[in-house]
């Protein structure tokens, strides 16, 4: 694999780009990172100095018992060092006290401390004691600390509200360490910080299209997104007995759909809001999209009527996620429908291809001002279309075929949970109205006809993302909102045909 120096120059620093230093402790203000070989992320929060401390070895602090796979728990803890700032966390009172906590004990970056105590427990491990016992010889003293972390469901008074910035993204190292500052200041306005929601997507953005590369599907942070199948989407058969004049008939309805999916994906998210008390009051999602799109739809019917198979899904599969324990999580799934409608009174026989390439489409959610970007290509529908002989003849079909994109979100514990989709609906249409007497055979191949057949084809084919939530996320967005991102519709074949 060839890099160009800027991607090296963009890989290079990965490493290094971590806004959490275990060495410095966390006075009034802390990073946290996620390094991940399938995503990366910082969140910063800030407070009044009392409100946010540490009680990792930065600060002093070890602490000797902790289950590392539990939040809300009681610790033990002595500070071994106090001249890196133990005390710290008494600037006002322990409790109330926002604290970062090591790897080894908790599952999450922080923790309320919601009680602290000299604990009746004062023994320390052996395997503990000559980093902890003091050079006079000393024992320290025991505290007890009651960790929470459910934000929202906390009574005991804090030092102050503490404010929250995230970052968050499918490729590794790209949301290492802030690319932007959070706003200060009047900028903190809720303007400021739409604004700031804004140009982090659009750097994060520009990262991923770095490391990412245009043509290099190999790096790992653009998730995959594949399906191949052939099946049907509806086969209806209707059997008609003899009533009274009218004949027995039967008719049949038959739709299959030959679809392939082929392409990459890659996302970032920016939030920003408060973790005391806990509220997020801006969020944005970006989402990269390499993909092809083709499908052979056949059509066969002799049936008059209208049929409706209704949305079918026919595949899911979850992509890597990315999770901010208690503070932010997001977990996307991978999914397509079919859908395809038929309003007949004619014996036809379709075959048409859906055929769509989209390169580089980057697509905001909710819409701010980075505008969505992207090319987007048909290809050749390859229609085939008969009709059965001296019949007059109107009908149309369309047929979709929607991959879908849903990013489940959820928000400081679960305090609030919402699902926001992105379908990339390829639909293709075919608009009859025939008067023939004979029969009529159409392709866009030969944009010909057959003698014989006076009437209209129109065959369109049309793209269209739409984006939707499907519950109130905060005041950000309200349950049904439905953002149309993208729409284009083709002229693929139009065809007016004379009766010779
Ligand atoms: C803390 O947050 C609450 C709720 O958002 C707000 O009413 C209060 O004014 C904030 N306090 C400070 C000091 O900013
Ligand atoms: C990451 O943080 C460092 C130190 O704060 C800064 O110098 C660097 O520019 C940041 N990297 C990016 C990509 O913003
Ligand atoms: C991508 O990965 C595939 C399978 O691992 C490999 O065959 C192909 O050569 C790789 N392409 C590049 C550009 O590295
Ligand atoms: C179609 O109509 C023509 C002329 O009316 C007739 O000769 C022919 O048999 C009909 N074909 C069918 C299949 O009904
Ligand atoms: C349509 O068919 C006629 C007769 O077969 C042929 O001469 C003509 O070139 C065709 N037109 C096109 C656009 O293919």
């Amino acid at each position: 694999m060839v890099f160009t120096p800027l991607l090296i120059a963009a890989l290079l620093p990965i490493a290094a780009r971590a806004a959490n230093d275990w060495a410095q402790p966390c006075f009034g203000e802390c990073n946290w990172d996620i390094t991940s070989d399938t995503g990366s992320g910082t969140v910063r929060i800030a407070g009044p100095s009392a409100a946010v401390s540490d009680i990792t070895p930065a600060a002093g602090w070890m602490i000797m018992d902790c289950d590392p796979n539990t939040a809300d728990q009681d610790i033990r803890l002595v500070c071994q060092d106090p001249s890196k700032g133990c005390d710290h966390i008494y600037t006002d009172s322990a409790a109330g006290t926002l604290v970062r906590l090591p790897k080894s004990c908790g599952s999450t970056p922080f923790a309320l401390v919601t009680r602290d105590w000299v604990h009746k427990d004062q023994s320390i491990p052996a395997s503990k004691r000559s980093s902890i016992v003091r050079r006079d010889g000393s024992d320290p003293v025991v505290k007890g600390m009651s960790l929470a972390t459910n934000f929202a469901d906390v009574d005991t008074p804090t030092n102050g509200n503490v404010t929250l910035f995230l970052m968050g993204s499918s490729v590794p190292g790209a949301a290492g360490n802030f690319t932007v500052d959070p706003p200060s200041g009047t900028a903190a306005s809720k303007r400021g910080l739409g604004s700031w929601i804004d140009s982090s997507l659009k750097g994060l953005s520009q990262v991923h299209a770095e490391l990412i590369g245009n043509f290099n599907k190999n790096i790992t942070g653009s998730s995959p997104i594949n399906f191949d199948k052939d099946f049907p989407i509806f086969d209806q058969k209707i059997d008609c007995p003899q009533n009274g004049a009218v004949p027995a008939f039967s008719g049949e309805a038959k739709v299959d759909l030959d679809a392939k999916v082929d392409g990459t994906v890659n996302y970032g998210i920016a939030a920003s809001g408060s973790i005391i008390p806990p509220k997020i009051s801006e969020f944005g999602l970006f989402v990269g999209l390499d993909t092809s799109i083709t499908g052979t739809l056949g059509l066969g019917a002799t049936l008059t009527g209208s049929i409706s198979s209704g949305k079918i899904s026919v595949f899911e599969v979850g992509l890597p996620g990315l999770d901010f324990p208690k503070i932010f999580s997001i977990g996307p799934t991978f999914s397509v429908n079919v859908e395809a409608t038929a309003s007949l009174d004619a014996n036809v026989d379709m075959d048409v291809d859906l055929a769509y390439d989209v390169k580089g489409m980057e697509l905001f959610f909710p819409p701010g001002s980075n505008s969505q970007a992207g090319t987007f290509t048909p290809g050749d529908s390859n229609l085939k279309l008969s009709v059965s002989p001296n019949v007059t003849s109107h009908g149309q079909v369309a047929a979709h075929l929607i991959p879908s994109l849903a990013f489940g979100i959820s928000a400081l514990g679960g305090i609030t949970k919402a699902t926001i989709n992105l379908d990339l609906d390829a639909d293709a249409a075919l608009d009859l109205s025939l008067t023939a007497a004979a029969l009529a055979s159409a392709s866009t191949s030969g944009n010909n006809a057959s003698t014989g057949v006076g009437g209209c084809v129109d065959i369109t084919s049309g793209l269209a993302v739409n984006a939707g939530a499907d519950a109130d996320f905060f005041s950000i967005f309200k349950k049904g909102l439905q953002v149309p991102l993208f729409t284009k519709t083709f002229d693929l074949f139009k065809g007016i045909h004379r009766q010779v």
